[in-house]
């Protein structure tokens, strides 16, 4: 028998996602589940109930949907059912799976309670940050719409465009914005920004972002103090009071200067850090706009009221916490592909089953209950004991390694001799071209072998570049009349060309991978 998912429709207050749309339903149906969604659970986010029914969707209302379904996919974790009266983690079905956002850190009532109902709960939000999972980050994908979305914000809260312009009536200057904290959600804005056309400039605490930030085509900012943020996994760490010090002095500099301040700035599982002092608010002109994604962890700026827009001294402080909500349908899109990647690791037979094998370290990652047991948080990996001292028996004296120098002077010594030989037989002519043959192979062979896998790309420019004069120097032997020479010449010319055809359509392909529609 299949499993059915089911897809209800968010309570929680202005909430307008939902886990799945029509085209996801379509694909989780492919994986053998039958999909049961609430009536009414994509009306925010543009998606009709005759979509879904389209899409192979049996469309249900609440209380049957929890009472039956296997898997339930949601956004919000589980909370009070406003209409049903209940909570929603007692109206799931018992020993029934839930994928939704958790936070189990502030969430332990909630995972005692599905607990309780034997439940296994995938966490979005606790999907490792591996490679692999790129495709099933939530966080990700829902802090590059915040961080859009900020921008949205900002401008139409701001009273002028962001781009420059010169007009008969006057000149306009462009907005200059001023990024704070360039993960996912700064760098998405600091796109959107430049989208616009105003002057951007950012700052973060780990410096390896500086190129990403370049890139994209702002300043990045720097304080005296040298200190790397980087907290290991792509997260940052809390910086010292020094560090936050000066770094709150270059934002009260930049605060005289920029019209808008989009702060981003988070420490994962801490408050976030305050950076933005009303005095520093204070600085900025009238009209002036602070943005801060940071609100629902408390805030990067003193000012901030969490899901809210106020004004101070003439300075619109947006503190919306709903950002990713605010663009439903795209947020929905992107929120329910992530579910259904996950899904797909988690159908390994295509069958409508769901097996959660604990030994994949994805799917151990964001298991926070199996079976009803707690598995938050997962064991840090650890590195094997060594072994006592006294049951290691004496290494071997390790064999001294043959040195690669030694054997490479041997044969270079070898091949001189081999040449000087050859050179004392055979005609001058020969020689020459012989001599240059051997220098081709030893440098061909040194650029390829030697050159690591992240500049391949630019090699291949190089090698298209080679082959080039490859085609140059065979087209003049084709011209010569010996039979031998006109057919060698030929499958140069043949090789060469395969090889630039072959490299200007893989570098159009890497092109194409980086290119807008
Ligand atoms: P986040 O939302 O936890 O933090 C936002 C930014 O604030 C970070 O860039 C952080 O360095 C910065 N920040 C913290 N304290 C600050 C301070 N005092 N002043 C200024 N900036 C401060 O981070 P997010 O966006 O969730 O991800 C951060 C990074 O994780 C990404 O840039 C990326 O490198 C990595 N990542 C890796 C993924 C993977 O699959 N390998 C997926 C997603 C992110």
């Amino acid at each position: 028998m299949p499993m059915t998912i089911g897809v209800p429709r968010e309570v929680h207050p202005g909430e307008r996602r939902v886990a799945a749309t029509p085209d996801s339903v379509r694909e989780l149906t492919k994986l053998g589940y039958e999909v049961a969604v609430e009536s009414g659970a994509g009306q925010q986010a543009s998606f009709s109930d005759e979509a879904y029914r389209a899409a192979g969707a049996a469309i249900v209302d609440a209380a049957s949907l929890w009472a039956s379904v296997d898997v339930v996919i949601k956004v919000c974790p589980p909370q009070v059912h406003p209409s049903l009266g209940v909570e929603e983690a007692a109206l799931l079905k018992k020993h029934a799976a839930l994928i939704s956002f958790v936070w189990p850190a502030q969430q332990m009532t909630l995972l005692e309670r599905l607990s309780q109902r034997g439940a296994t709960v995938l966490a979005m939000d606790c999907v490792p940050r591996i490679s692999r999972a790129q495709k099933l980050d939530a966080l990700s994908s829902m802090a590059n719409m915040a961080g859009y979305r900020a921008v949205i914000e900002a401008a139409h809260a701001f009273g002028r465009p962001f781009a420059g312009q010169i007009t008969a009536a006057g000149k306009i200057p462009p907005a200059r914005v001023l990024v704070i904290g360039a993960g996912v959600a700064g760098l998405a804005a600091i796109g959107a920004v430049r989208s616009l056309g105003a002057v951007v400039r950012a700052f973060d605490t780990r410096p390896v972002v500086r190129q990403q930030i370049e890139s994209l085509g702002a300043e990045f900012l720097t304080v005296e103090i040298e200190e790397d943020g980087n907290g290991g996994g792509g997260y940052a760490k809390e910086m010292s009071p020094a560090f936050i010090e000066a770094e709150m002095k270059l934002f009260a500099e930049q605060a005289r200067e920029v019209d808008i301040i989009i702060t981003t700035a988070l420490i994962p599982g801490k408050p976030a850090p305050r950076l933005l002092e009303a005095d520093t608010v204070a600085l900025m002109r009238p009209g002036s706009v602070v943005v801060d994604l940071a609100a629902e962890q408390g805030g990067n700026c003193v000012l901030t009221v969490p899901g809210e827009s106020v004004t101070h001294q003439g300075v619109t402080v947006v503190g919306y916490t709903d950002l990713p909500s605010r663009m439903a349908a795209q947020s929905s899109q992107l929120y329910a592909t992530n579910i259904r990647h996950l899904l797909t690791e988690l159908t390994p037979g295509k069958d409508g089953q769901l097996v959660v094998d604990m030994d994949d370290e994805m799917i151990r990652g964001a298991t926070v209950l199996h079976q009803g047991d707690v598995t938050w948080p997962p064991p840090l990996k650890t590195l094997p004991p060594p072994a006592p001292a006294a049951e290691v028996p004496a290494p071997a004296e390790p064999a001294e390694p043959p040195s690669r120098t030694g054997t490479t002077l041997i044969a270079l010594v070898i091949g001189a001799i081999a040449l000087l030989g050859l050179g004392a037989v055979a005609p001058p002519a020969f020689m020459a071209h012989f001599t240059v043959f051997v220098l081709a192979i030893f440098v061909g062979y040194q650029v390829v072998w030697n050159v690591t896998a992240a500049l391949h790309t630019p090699l291949m420019s190089v090698t298209n570049a080679i082959s080039g004069i490859i085609v140059v120097g065979a087209l003049v032997q084709l011209g010569k009349l010996s039979l031998v020479t006109a057919i060698i010449a030929g499958a140069a010319v043949l090789i060469a060309t395969i090889n630039i055809a072959g490299g200007f359509l893989v570098t159009q392909r890497m092109l194409k991978m980086f290119q807008r529609d």
